[in-house]
């Protein structure tokens, strides 16, 4: 049966008493001192209950937990101030079945609760999991001695054991209260495992972080440390303070420089940063780094003076001919020299390489007397490789713009952007910024941060190709270059590219001579280009072993070397192109057609063959839609014609047509080779053997119509350079002929067409 007894209560504020345990507890309270002076006069028990808000100090029932311990005080002590020290060990837990209010004394009746347990060998193992999980806690946190664990793990009760191991941890008095009221002995000791076990975990996880945290701070402080000595050791050498030096000439260079306001003011908050942070440090020369950059690029302008006669000058100084597109030019700093603005067009020049669209570029600069800088776009995929790098990245730097204003060191200078045809399409919208007079004055890099001017700067672009896109070609005036014929070569060559390289090989005049038929030798046999760059390497390479001769003959007299024709070889070697293919047999199936490249013109092979087979057209060589497309077109054409062309109807049935343009490797587009694969595909047919001293351009549509084409120019030299001359070309070309050069005109025997049957007339013999 349950007893029901009334003993003095104390209420404790922020601890339980668990049974077993022995508490030290300072009681202060008038109701309290007064109940454990009784207890301890009479020897007799007390109830202490702990109060469920700690912060309360007139405590009623409802204040209380419902569930305390009986204790028994074997110590006590008064101190002056009327509290009273005591010490109370627990003895059994109770449940308050009544509280008694009584003036001077709080007073309790209460129930004894039993432990409840049943299993035994349960909970001999649970108390072991309970001892070892309690000592794992107390490995890491070595607050308890030892004596302690040896006096835990004495106990026998499993009950005691958990309630003697609660007292000793520290735990949130809700928990403790919570333990208190668990009168299941194995519910009470696996909360207990559980509560121990996460506490461990957090501690592991708080260890973790300090010892890192540890390791974080030990490295700055080495760091700094080190950088300490490092500065005493400069001061015991005599070597004067870096850092402070430094960061006022820095602070003098940002006031003096021309900077924009937010680049200075930029420019000054970084140096502050810089000022806070160990010299020599990853993050000081980064940002050391970043204010290099903001100093170093150009904030001011290169005076102008613009003379036409001198710009004039200039730019016959280093081109020959090229008459149109001087004019333009002068045209365009006649414009600038009156509006000061470059918000006109920008310039591109197009044409086959080595016609001169770099150096012209360079000559306008000269003209306008400007620092000139070359980007290079050709490859360049990638957004920042324009705009450049967060400086959050490692390594980060400014894009190729900025790069190159820094080069220039003005912030006019005549920038060319080389190959704006081979861009990709990703950082085109970039481009496109810069290129916009409204929106290239608040250019942004995305390692300078700040916006920056480019508006002052004269772009000029240049291309091999028409293949730009339509937005930038869209912002550009197109001025084509043209290849140069033979004569204009041979012009150049005498009058420029012989004179730079005498004078860059530090010849005398006298010592060097070219005969003109070695020239047009080296144009005909050892290059075949459009412009005239090989040309120059070769006079180049030619110059070069002169020098050497000399030099090593030791000669000081004036000794003058005349390069012929027949002294070639010894200087190029053998000939690398052979002009005379005219003399190629006439093959069935063989025809010469003419083609435009990136490179200029060229002579273009195509050959068609009959094979037994079902009337298929088969077609080989790379070729691009636009071609395969004409093919079809002509074989169509040749099919519903071969009456007229004279071709065996069983014929058409009985074999395939093969069509195949040599030189695989190289791609061929475009329609302008339709009536050459027309002719091709009637000589195989009809085995009638077309002529090899002529070439064809020109489109054909399903019913013969010859339609015009583009790049006659280009063509026409080609078929000249491979020593070709007699040509059919469109009927509506016939108005291109009046602007070629009169050599051409001359030289080559054109016939304008209108229909495929005066082409095979023509042609097929
Ligand atoms: N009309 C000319 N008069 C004198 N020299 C010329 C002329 N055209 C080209 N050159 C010379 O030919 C060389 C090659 O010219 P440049 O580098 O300007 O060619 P490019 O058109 O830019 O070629 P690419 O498309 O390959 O870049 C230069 O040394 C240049 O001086
Ligand atoms: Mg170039």
């Amino acid at each position: 049966m349950t007893e029901k007894l009334t003993v003095p209560l104390i209420a404790l504020r922020d601890i339980v008493l668990f049974p077993g345990a022995i508490e030290p507890l300072l009681i202060g309270r008038t109701k309290s001192v007064n109940a454990v002076c009784k207890t301890y006069e009479e020897q007799s028990d007390i109830l202490v209950v702990t109060q469920k808000d700690p912060s309360i100090d007139e405590i009623n029932a409802n204040d209380l937990y419902n569930v305390g311990t009986i204790g028994h005080i074997h110590n006590f002590m008064k101190l002056n101030d009327g509290t009273v020290k005591v010490l109370i060990k627990g003895l059994y837990r109770v449940s308050i079945d009544n509280i008694s209010d009584e003036d001077d004394i709080i007073k309790a009746s209460y129930t004894k609760l039993q432990n409840k347990s049943r299993n035994s060998k349960m909970l001999e193992g649970l108390k072991r999991a309970l001892i070892s999980a309690f000592e794992q806690f107390y490995k890491y946190n070595k607050k308890l001695p030892q004596d302690v664990l040896n006096m835990i793990s004495n106990i026998d009760d499993p009950s005691q054991t958990c309630d003697m191991i609660a007292s000793y941890l520290p735990l949130k008095m809700s928990e403790q209260q919570e333990i208190l009221e668990l009168v299941n002995v194995k519910k009470r000791i696996e909360k207990l495992i559980f509560i121990i076990e996460s506490q461990t975990e957090l501690f592991l996880v708080e260890k973790k972080i300090k010892s890192r945290v540890r390791k974080q701070v030990e490295k700055s402080q080495k760091e700094y440390y080190l950088n300490e000595q490092l500065k005493a050791i400069n001061r015991e050498l005599g070597n004067s303070e870096e850092q402070p030096d430094e960061i006022k000439e820095l602070k003098h260079k940002i006031k003096s420089l021309p900077m924009s306001k937010e680049a200075s003011n930029k420019a000054l908050q970084e140096l502050n940063r810089l000022k806070n942070i160990p010299n020599f440090s990853q993050e000081s020369v980064v940002i050391k780094n970043y204010i290099d950059w903001l100093i170093g690029i150009p904030w001011s302008q290169s005076k102008e003076e613009l003379s036409m006669e001198y710009a004039e000058e200039m730019l016959n100084k280093h081109h020959y001919g090229l008459d149109k597109i001087k004019d333009r030019i002068l045209e365009y700093i006649a414009v600038y020299k009156r509006t000061k603005k470059v918000k006109s067009q920008i310039l591109c020049f197009v044409g086959p390489p080595g016609v001169g669209k770099t150096s012209l570029g360079k000559s306008i600069a000269d003209a306008m007397k400007r620092p000139f800088a070359r980007i290079s776009l050709g490859g360049v995929t990638d957004e920042a490789e324009i705009r450049g790098h967060r400086r959050t990245y490692v390594g980060a730097m400014p894009g190729r713009l900025i790069q190159t204003m820094k080069r220039s060191s003005v912030t006019n200078p005549i920038i060319m952007l080389d190959e704006i045809d081979k861009l990709g399409s990703d950082p085109e919208s970039a481009l496109l910024e810069v290129l916009d007079p409204e929106q290239n004055s608040t250019f942004t890099d995305n390692y300078l941060e700040v916006q920056y001017d480019l508006s002052k700067v004269i772009f000029i672009a240049t291309a091999n190709s028409f293949d730009i896109s339509l937005p930038l070609l869209d912002r550009m005036e197109v001025i084509q270059l043209n290849g140069y014929t033979e004569e204009e070569k041979l012009k150049i060559a005498k009058d420029f590219i012989i004179p730079k390289q005498i004078e860059e090989n530090g010849l005398k005049n006298n010592e060097i001579k070219f005969d003109d038929n070695a020239i047009l030798n080296i144009v005909r046999y050892y290059t075949m280009e459009s412009g005239v760059r090989n040309l120059e390497r070769k006079i180049s390479k030619i110059t070069r072993k002169v020098v050497r001769k000399l030099v090593s003959s030791g000669s000081e007299e004036n000794q003058t070397i005349t390069i012929t024709a027949d002294s070639l070889q010894e200087y190029l070697g053998i000939k690398k192109y052979n002009q005379d293919i005219v003399s190629r047999e006439p093959t069935v199936g063989v025809v010469n057609g003419l083609a435009w490249t990136e490179t200029g013109g060229d002579v273009l092979t195509i050959e068609a063959l009959k094979i037994p087979g079902t009337g298929q057209l088969l077609t080989t060589g790379k070729l691009g839609e636009v071609m395969q497309e004409s093919m079809k077109a002509a074989y169509s054409f040749v099919k519903s014609q071969y009456q007229v062309l004279k071709i065996e109807e069983e014929d058409l049935s009985k074999y395939d047509i093969h069509v195949h343009v040599p030189e695989g490797a190289v791609p061929k587009d475009g329609p302008s080779a339709g009536i050459t694969i027309c002719t091709a595909i009637v000589s195989a047919f009809t085995s009638k053997k077309p002529r090899s001293d002529v070439a064809m351009t020109g489109e054909i549509t399903l019913v013969g119509k010859v339609l015009p084409i583009g790049g006659l120019r280009e063509k026409l030299l080609a078929a000249r350079r491979n020593g070709i001359n007699n040509i059919l070309i469109p009927k509506d070309n016939e108005k291109d002929i009046d602007e070629l050069p009169n050599i051409l005109k001359n030289d080559l025997n054109i016939k304008c067409v209108k229909h495929i049957n005066e082409v095979l007339q023509t042609v097929l013999i």
